[in-house]
């Protein structure tokens, strides 16, 4: 079989990039080479995110660029894959001509099955089915050697206000334990460290099994694979943060101390209205449990800024919760109304001014906190896993600590895919300085 080559532009998620390793694994097996270039690909997919509006727009503006190619190169395959394909369907046929492809993430399984039906009939295919059972497993071409993404679960049935991911990636459904515990597995013998698990709300994984596995129990059972030093997953729901999954964290000596824990506002009016299903009273015993139990635990979190009817007291208590928690990485975003989901529609939305006021205000608290969360680690030894160089200067290893920090030393290339301790010596707010320990 001839070589061809494959370009994937990969917008969004962990869990995009993770869809898009495992389309660049199953057409590895039907003769395709990744590349960097898209004007030598044989086939370009275009993997898209519609979680805000400003993701959905440069998604189709890169498509109809990649169109374009095909004036000078007819044969040149042309996909979109991901959150926006599913959304739109048959609509993105019409609007781009030039498309062969177009599939959601719950057809990645299929993509041989259609590159097939192209081949054959020459005529576009549209998959944005829901298969029936659990998502089934698929090779990946994975770019990193460290570190792997997995994916455990798809979907998800909640019903928050903003969101559109459950009109785009479907109803939750669970991979079986038995299939994650042997992909892992593999992945250790090839010498991966670290496994982070994907899935939209990762911690409710099982729900849809007739196994009886909870989450809790997976991590148990991945914490047995020999080879694999670190475990990490995102994102989690407050909701589902259990006492069992809590006391499973600590007990695991795999599970990082760290945790990614979306609150989105910190005012209980705007969370009922979000239709998140918690109050900030019942979020906080899962930072303070886990704080109790893990010491050095380390803490992230998503805010979304303006949400329809956010007051000036409202987003007051947001900043008193993210100064209470302390969390070291606040990611934050303006709310962005999504088609047919219930906030879009509602009248009282935020001017684009004052969210931008509010934006500037929580970025200023969020990088003092990270600076100073980053500054009490200055002169204590932390445990970097090495990744590679650093791209800012090449004399230096790059690494995270088990609290998901990122690490610069002075190192070997024998270093990367290793566990080296290393004393911090330096701390800004988004990265860490060190030494290596020598023995
Ligand atoms: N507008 C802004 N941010 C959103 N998110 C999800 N939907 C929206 C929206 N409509 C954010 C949430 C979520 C993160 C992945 O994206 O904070 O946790």
């Amino acid at each position: 079989m001839s070589t061809k080559r494959l370009y994937i532009k990969t917008f969004g998620c962990q869990m995009n990039v993770h869809d898009s390793e495992r389309i660049g694994g199953l057409l590895r097996d039907e003769g395709y080479r990744l590349t960097e270039k898209p004007d030598e690909a044989d086939m370009i997919i275009v993997n898209t995110c519609n979680i805000r509006e400003k993701s959905e727009q440069k998604a189709y503006s890169d498509l109809g660029r990649f169109a374009m190619l095909k004036r000078d190169k007819p044969d040149l395959i042309l996909g979109m894959a991901g959150c926006v394909a599913q959304k739109d369907g048959e609509k993105v046929l019409k609007r781009y001509k030039g498309l062969d492809l177009v599939f959601g993430s719950s057809n990645i399984e299929n993509v041989p099955q259609m590159l097939q039906t192209i081949t054959l009939n020459a005529q576009p295919v549209v998959m944005v089915l829901e298969p029936p059972g659990p998502p089934k497993t698929t090779p990946a071409d994975r770019k990193d050697r460290v570190r792997a993404w997995v994916s455990i679960m798809e979907g998800c049935d909640r019903h928050c206000a903003f969101c559109v991911v459950p009109m785009t990636r479907g109803r939750e459904r669970s991979r079986l334990s038995a299939e994650i515990v042997q992909e892992v597995s593999h992945l250790a013998e090839a010498g991966y460290k670290e496994i982070t698990l994907l899935g939209q709300t990762v911690n409710s994984y099982g729900k849809s099994l007739e196994e009886g596995v909870d989450f809790a129990d997976l991590l148990r059972m991945l914490n047995a694979v020999d080879g694999i030093e670190r475990i990490r997953f995102m994102s989690p729901h407050p909701s589902d943060m259990n006492p069992k999954l809590i006391e499973t964290m600590a007990e695991l000596p795999k599970i990082c101390e760290f945790l990614h824990l979306p609150l989105q506002s910190g005012s209980d009016a705007v969370l009922k209205r979000m239709g998140r299903g918690y109050t900030l009273n019942e979020y906080r015993p899962i930072v303070e449990r886990l704080r109790r139990l893990v010491p050095d635990m380390a803490f992230s979190t998503d805010i979304i800024i303006g949400f329809p009817g956010e007051t000036e007291d409202d987003f007051k208590k947001t900043l008193d919760a993210v100064a209470e928690f302390e969390y070291d990485n606040v990611y934050y975003f303006h709310y962005s109304q999504r088609p047919n989901t219930p906030a879009a529609q509602w009248e009282d939305q935020i001017p684009d001014e004052v969210k931008d006021a509010r934006f500037a205000r929580l970025s200023a608290l969020e990088k003092a906190l990270a600076r100073e969360k980053n500054r009490r680690l200055i002169d204590t030894v932390q445990e970097v896993l090495v990744e590679g160089r650093s791209k800012r200067d090449r004399a230096k290893l790059t690494g995270r600590t088990r609290s998901n920090k990122l690490v610069h030393f002075e190192g070997d290339d024998r270093e990367i895919g290793c566990l080296i301790n290393v004393r911090i010596t330096f701390a800004s707010s988004t990265y860490l300085e060190g030494m290596r320990i020598e023995g």
